[in-house]
This record gives structure tokens, sequence and C-alpha cells, in this order.
């Protein structure tokens, strides 16, 4: 089929490269020229396992290309994806003026029946202003031609983008007309064999089913930090209860990792606009606020006990940090615990030696040449002459370190984990204060 993405970040990049992989003729519409320009070269802005190779061969074989030229994208697709960027407005809910810019140009453009696909995560509701949008447009140019609007939300994860999009668990449509219905199916029909994944629905239920679906991730990994430092109070180990409860395949083992709070492009955005919507219908959500706050405050806990271990005083103290991207296998660094962290540790006058497999470019260009940050090549070279170690990505590399290593070159034996890669009795045993989220040493406990 003919398919045009609008938008080559994240998700409007892995849904060409793959719609491309089964056969799909894509053309990626992007605003940026120098984006394009790169992407058309194979140059792709991202680190996304297995999407530079599948980018690299879809466009060599003629399936993938991009363009600027916003007719002749309209042009190209019966159906029009739109997957631009939703980013927070200052009071937390989405800002739409980029997918309806999309909407307007289709309106303007469009010569022939069009599906037009909602794939960026937007607000309930959303749909009807793309329509209201595009209608517009074509009554200004005296046209009568039909389409339809569908809202398909994606469910990829960073780091196993490629993966979800070939093998979904389910491929959510919200749509009304038979012949939207009929050329979504047939669009996701290489990804659709063995059993149906498609989930049809009314376009409302599908755009707040991937509010709900990244709601419920959000509260399953707040309502654990929670647990966790319940669990610091009160001596307990969240890891054993972790395993407790997960046993229970009602509760299930999925997503109910203590840590240093959640971040990413989905989880903080989605939860804050979801209470946002809440609140626009009169509904006030204890509980997404919840969420939400717990999670802020759980950005911090690292930054607490590293100040409580040096009896307040951090100024000309250095840290050793390992992780700055928000989770492992990708360079986003966007709403990262690690940012608070080093931020926090820069005002308490303290010094930041940090190295990510990943994120290093990402870290130099957020924070340049910020006073009190080393970028380090290596993670040896991190924990050199620092006071310290932290860890705030779990990153493979980082799950069987040489301790004697750590030991030799840290001024003091301590490590703050904020992510619970250790057994607190075996590092303890190898000489080391160990602080970890729910375990380990606590400063509540004598
Ligand atoms: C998420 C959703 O999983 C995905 O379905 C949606 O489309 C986009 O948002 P992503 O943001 O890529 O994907 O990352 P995810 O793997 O879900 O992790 C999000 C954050 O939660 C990370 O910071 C991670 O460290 C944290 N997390 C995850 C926990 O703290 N504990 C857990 O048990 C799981």
């Amino acid at each position: 089929m003919k398919i045009t993405i609008f938008g080559t970040g994240y998700v409007g990049l892995v849904t060409g490269a793959c719609l491309a992989d089964v056969g799909h003729d894509i053309l990626c519409m992007d605003v940026d020229a120098n984006k394009i320009a790169n992407l058309e070269n194979g140059i792709i802005p991202i680190y996304e396992p297995g999407l530079e190779s599948i980018v690299e061969s879809n466009v060599k074989s003629g399936r993938l290309k991009f363009t600027t030229d916003v007719e002749r994208a309209v042009d190209h697709g019966e159906l029009q994806f739109i997957a631009v960027g939703t980013p927070p407005d200052e009071d937390g809910s989405a800002d739409l003026q980029y997918v309806l810019a999309v909407a307007k140009s289709i309106g303007q453009h469009m010569n022939s029946y069009k599906v037009v696909i909602d794939k960026s995560t937007v607000p309930v509701g959303t749909a009807d202003k793309v329509n209201a949008m595009i209608a517009e447009q074509l009554a200004s140019r005296g046209e009568q031609i039909d389409f339809d609007v569908v809202s398909n939300p994606e469910f990829l994860k960073e780091g196993a983008a490629v993966n979800d999009f070939m093998k979904p668990d389910r491929i959510v449509v919200g749509a009304e007309g038979d012949s939207a219905k009929e050329m979504i199916r047939e669009a996701y029909a290489p990804f659709n064999r063995n059993h149906d994944r498609m989930v049809f629905m009314d376009i409302r239920s599908a755009e707040l089913t991937k509010y709900a679906a990244n709601a419920m991730l959000a509260t399953k990994i707040s309502f654990m930090n929670e647990m966790a430092n319940l669990a610091e109070r009160l001596g307990a180990d969240i890891e054993q209860v972790r395993k407790g409860i997960g046993s229970d395949p009602r509760i299930g083992y999925h997503f109910i990792y203590p840590g240093c709070g959640y971040g990413g492009s989905c989880f903080p955005k989605d939860v804050q606009a979801l209470a946002r919507t809440a609140g626009q219908v009169g509904y006030e959500s204890v509980l997404l606020n919840a969420v939400e706050a717990v999670n802020y405050a759980q950005k911090s806990v690292l930054f607490d006990k590293i100040k409580h271990y040096f009896n307040g005083d951090l100024a000309g103290k250095t840290i050793a940090l390992w992780g700055l991207s928000f989770k492992p296998n990708t360079d986003d660094m966007r709403e990262a615990s690690s940012r608070v962290l080093m931020e926090s540790l820069w005002a308490e006058g303290a010094k930041v030696q940090a190295f990510d497999p990943e994120a290093m470019e990402e870290t130099q260009r957020i924070y340049g040449d910020q006073d009190g940050l080393v970028l380090c090549g290596t993670k040896e070279q991190a924990i050199k002459g620092a006071d310290a170690l932290a860890i705030v990505t779990e990153w493979k590399e980082f799950r069987s370190p040489d301790f004697e290593l750590i030991k030799d070159s840290l001024a003091e034996p301590v490590i703050f984990d904020g992510r619970n890669l250790y057994e607190p009795v075996l590092v303890e045993r190898k000489g080391f204060t160990y602080y970890a989220i729910g375990r380990g040493k606590n400063q509540f406990q004598s």
C-alpha cells in the first residue's frame, strides 16, 4: 500500500521503516530539511537497536523515501499517519499544534479519499479536532472529498521499538467507517498472522486506551517505589517483597521493579496529560496526581542518601555516576533520573564523573560545558578518585563489575544503587557500604 508518515521522530521513523520492511511503499515527511537529508543518507537521529539497518535496506530497495515536500507527501499515501510530537504545554496538557498543522496540510492538499491515522499520543477528542480541521480546509477549497480519521496508538518501548512493532501484543484501532477499518487491517496484515491482534473500538476509547496503558504501568512503578520507601523504614527488603507479590499471577512480575523513578518520553508526560484531561472534565484524579508526585520525589531519593552519608556537606565531593539515559539500550535522557541527581549534586557544590554506554553525546548536548561535570570514556575512568559511586541506569555492563577495582578507585568504598543491581550481603562482604532502593543500608535504620 502507499503510505505517508508525517514526522520522522521516534514513532514516525520506526513506523515508516517497519511498514516499508514488510513491503509497503512509504514516504516519510518532515519539516526539518537537515534531518531528511541525513535520513536519505542512512544517518538516523536516534539510537534504537535494529532501526538503522532496516532504514538502510529499505531506502536501498526504494520502499522507504523521505521528503520535506508536504504536497507530495499528502498526494502519496492512501493512508496518512500523523506521528509528530505532542510536547507538554506549560500546564502539562499535550500541545496539539503540530498534529493540527499536519491535519491542515492534508485538508489543503488532498485530492482523493484518505484515511488519516493519529499515531501520536493525543488527548481524547483529538480525532474530532483533526476531522474538523480537514473538513474546514476542504470547505474553504470548495471540495467535497471523503476521508476518515482513525486513532491507532503505538505501544513501542524505546530500545525494543522495532521488535515491538514487528511483533505487537495488540494493534488498537479506533475507527468508524468500514473502508477505513479494512484499509488499516490490510496495512497491518503482515504483523497479524497466526492469531488476530487487531482490537477495533470507537475512536475515543482508542485514544483513552493509550493513556490508560501508560498510566497503569506508571502506577505499578510508583506503587512499588512507595513500598520500597516503606520497606526502608520498616527494615524489610523490597526485592523479597517484589518476588513475593509478583508470583501472584493477578499481580505479575512485570513493571514492579522499584528504582530511582521512571523517566522517558511517555510515562511522565502521559500521566500528567491524563490528569489534566481529567481536570478539564471536572474530575480531580487523586490517583494520577499521586503517581506523578511519588515519581517526582523518587528521583531525589538517591541524592538524599548521598547527602545523608556525607553528613549534609557535598561541597568538593566527587560522585562517579554510572548511567545517564532514562533506561538501558537508549541514548534518550528525557526526564531521566540522572538529570535530577546531577543537578542536585551541582547545586550543593559536588562534582560528577559520568559514564553511559550510549548517552555521552546527548549529555554533552544537554549540559555542554557545565561546571562540575566530567564526561568519562569508560565506567572505570568515571570511578577513578571519586568519593562514591552512584548508579541510575541498569545497563548490562554495570551488573557484574570488578568490585576490587571499584574499591581501589574510590576514595571511600560506598555505592548508591538506584536500580538494585547487587545483592546487599555480597557487596557488603566485599567491603562496601551499599545503599539501594528499599534494601541495603539506609538512613532510617541504625
Ligand atoms: C513506555 C511504555 O512501556 C510503552 O508501551 C509506551 O509506548 C511508551 O512508554 P518507554 O518509555 O520506552 O515505554 O520505557 P519503559 O521500558 O516502559 O520504561 C519507562 C521507565 O520506567 C524507565 O525509566 C524505567 O527505568 C522505569 N521502570 C520500568 C521502572 O522504574 N520499573 C519497572 O518495573 C519498569
